[in-house]
């Protein structure tokens, strides 16, 4: 979603940082950018496109712009189309503003500032906010005043940060709801959406807290909070990994790279939760609380994330015995849920920033619930902001369809449902070691799947490529990796796809069914191999494209007739949905790659949603 970057130069021209900041923002996902400089004149000018950074970076090539002081904004739309006009920065003759998030009152000050003679340009809400600074400026208050007593009157979610005419040294940003990090290195102060923005100009970095405004000047940032308060973030020196292997490795997308990177990521995630004796998983120190004494969990999530909460429900209820709800984020505190007096609420957010699933952690907190965090992003709003955390090890995620962040989840729910079993004395002896050496032994069988990439290249080629579409089927923990299957397939190559728990086709999508629809069917020989068998069968009386992901002796059982057979190496039930993640998430790779659709940044989607 919306990426934003500012930046100073002492002397040089940083319309070169500006987009190299907005290339590290291009995997949030977004349909237009644009940047705003401040030229020697002290004038504003600026420069937009709708479209990819390319387009932006065509524009530049025709109109050069080169200044010391910039902003840049890569822009998903909420308001108003991704067009030109629409796209950020936004602009008056006196100051320049980008903006991610949502100004929910910006009809009521739109309305009052067309009062006050403003021409509005775009459909957004965010031009308002540029508008009341303006206004503020040409009533002959300072920057800092104009916008300070503008940012009292918005309401909603935003990130913002402005740029002054006639002020080369000056940008001054703001934040309540999406994040904005300050990074300092060896040039001064820049500002930007996430470390990445800021981390080729930063080796440290602090994070703005909400209704906290920020003036970058001199080199140095000075932050206040509401009441115009000076205030300390902490500052923290920038992961130095961060800069590295951001680029696809000879990969040719960076969800090919990533969904490869899994068997590392899992084994580096399982490492942390790891006794160095091997024989036990232990929950960090620091945590405040003991989770197996909670008398239920709440897992609340977003997407991908929601579907590892899912399995994680199975894996939970089924080894500790706590009861554990799941829901998504954006239904959640709607619903007026019941929490439980003891309870601990656990958010799963790869980005740790995702708007509904934050906004669901601080209701669990007003009402005295423990929380925890799983998050991919250290330092992130829900990070910061839950009781603990446990961090998943997958790295920079940037393909938009999550992979690597979902079996890093998936690694530390497993380990955290043997974790609570046997603190509650829930498992024979044995049964830990037994557990946590299938755990280990996940990331080699990864690695076999991924070796036979070619081979499930070829079903979506001869398969999957050509359809309308498709249905996946599991049961157990294989339904909520059905759900996941299906939307990888939809995320990425827009081929309608639905995921069903295999026992519920007989309710309504079994009509559905006919020669020209695959039907993915998720059947490892556990324990409900028998009750998926019957329902391939189901599918098979209505000629449905059936492509079968089992094992062999599941396939020898199955018999001839199936579309297609892939033969996944046996495993223990326990790390089934570690291990078939693998197959589903490179049938919907390929399938994208033979239709040509954008595997990493597909249309309208959006990798960190910073908006309800
Ligand atoms: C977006 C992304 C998904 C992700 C979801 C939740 O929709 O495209 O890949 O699963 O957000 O994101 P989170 O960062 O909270 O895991």
């Amino acid at each position: 979603m919306c990426g934003i970057i500012g930046i100073l130069g002492k002397k040089n021209n940083v319309v070169p940082n500006v987009l190299e900041g907005l290339r590290l923002l291009e995997y949030r996902g977004y349909d237009s950018a644009g940047i705003a400089v401040l030229d020697d004149q002290g004038r504003i000018s600026r420069l937009r496109s709708s479209g990819k950074l390319t387009a932006l970076e065509g524009r530049l090539r025709e109109t050069p712009l080169s200044g010391r002081a910039a902003i840049g904004h890569t822009r998903w739309a909420t308001h108003g189309a991704a067009t030109e006009a629409n796209a950020h920065p936004h602009m008056t003759e006196r100051a320049a503003m980008v903006h991610n998030g949502i100004i929910e009152n910006y009809q009521e000050l739109k309305a009052g500032l067309e009062a006050q003679g403003h021409v509005f340009e775009s459909q957004t809400d965010s031009e308002v906010a540029v508008r009341l600074v303006s206004q503020g400026l040409s009533e002959g208050k300072s920057p800092e005043e104009a916008t300070r007593e503008a940012l009292l009157r918005l309401e909603g979610a935003f990130a913002l940060v402005f740029l002054f005419a006639g002020e080369p040294d000056l940008l001054i940003g703001a934040r309540r709801g999406s994040p904005l990090a300050i990074g300092y290195g060896p040039t001064g102060a820049c500002l930007g959406s996430d470390a990445l923005a800021v981390g080729p100009l930063s080796d440290r970095i602090s994070y703005l807290d909400d209704d906290d405004w920020v003036v970058v000047r001199g080199g140095e940032a000075v932050i206040r909070n509401r009441a115009g308060d000076r205030v300390g973030r902490p500052v923290k020196r920038l992961d130095p990994s961060l800069r590295f292997n951001l680029g696809k490795s000879g990969y040719q997308h960076y969800m090919q790279k990533e969904i490869f990177e899994q068997p590392q990521v899992t084994g580096d995630t399982l490492k942390t939760l790891l006794e160095p004796s091997g024989g036990r998983l232990t929950l960090p120190e620091d945590l405040p609380f003991r989770v197996s004494d909670a008398e239920r969990l709440n897992v609340v999530a977003c997407g991908t994330s929601f579907y590892a909460a899912m399995v994680g429900k199975y894996w939970i209820e089924a080894l500790a015995r706590l009861p554990v709800d799941v829901d998504v984020a954006s239904e959640f505190r709607y619903r007026d849920p019941v929490l439980a007096p003891k309870g601990v609420s656990v958010f799963i957010s790869q980005s740790g920033e995702t708007a509904d699933t934050l906004a669901a952690l601080r209701y669990c907190r007003e009402r005295g619930q423990k929380t925890l965090g799983i998050v991919n992003v250290k330092d992130s709003s829900i990070d910061r902001e839950s009781d603990g955390s446990l961090l998943t090890m997958a790295g920079p995620e940037f393909g938009v369809a999550s992979t690597k962040s979902f079996t890093a989840q998936l690694t530390l729910l497993a380990a955290l449902a043997i974790n609570i079993a046997s603190e509650r004395g829930l498992l024979a002896t044995g049964e830990e070691a037994r557990l946590i050496r299938l755990l280990l032994e996940v990331p080699a069988m990864m690695a076999e799947i991924l070796s036979r990439s070619e081979e499930i290249a070829l079903v979506s080629r001869d398969i999957l490529a050509g359809s309308r579409d498709a249905l996946f089927l599991g049961r157990g923990p294989g339904y909520p990796l059905a759900l996941e299957g299906a939307l990888k397939l939809k995320e990425i190559t827009y081929i309608h796809a639905e995921g069903y728990a295999a026992g519920e086709i007989k309710h309504g999508p079994i009509a559905l069914v006919d020669k020209d629809v695959p039907v993915v069917v998720l059947a490892p020989t556990d324990a409900l191999f028998p009750k998926i068998a019957s329902n391939l069968e189901e599918v098979r009386a209505r000629e449905g494209r059936i492509v079968f992901v089992g094992d062999q002796k599941g396939l020898e059982k199955v018999g001839k007739g199936l579309a297609a057979g892939l033969v996944i190496p046996p495993v223990d039930p326990f790390v089934v949905p570690l291990i078939y993640a693998i197959p589903v998430q490179l049938l919907a790779y390929h399938t994208a790659v033979f239709k040509g659709t954008d595997a990493d940044q597909p249309r309208n989607l959006a990798k960190s949603v910073t908006v309800e």
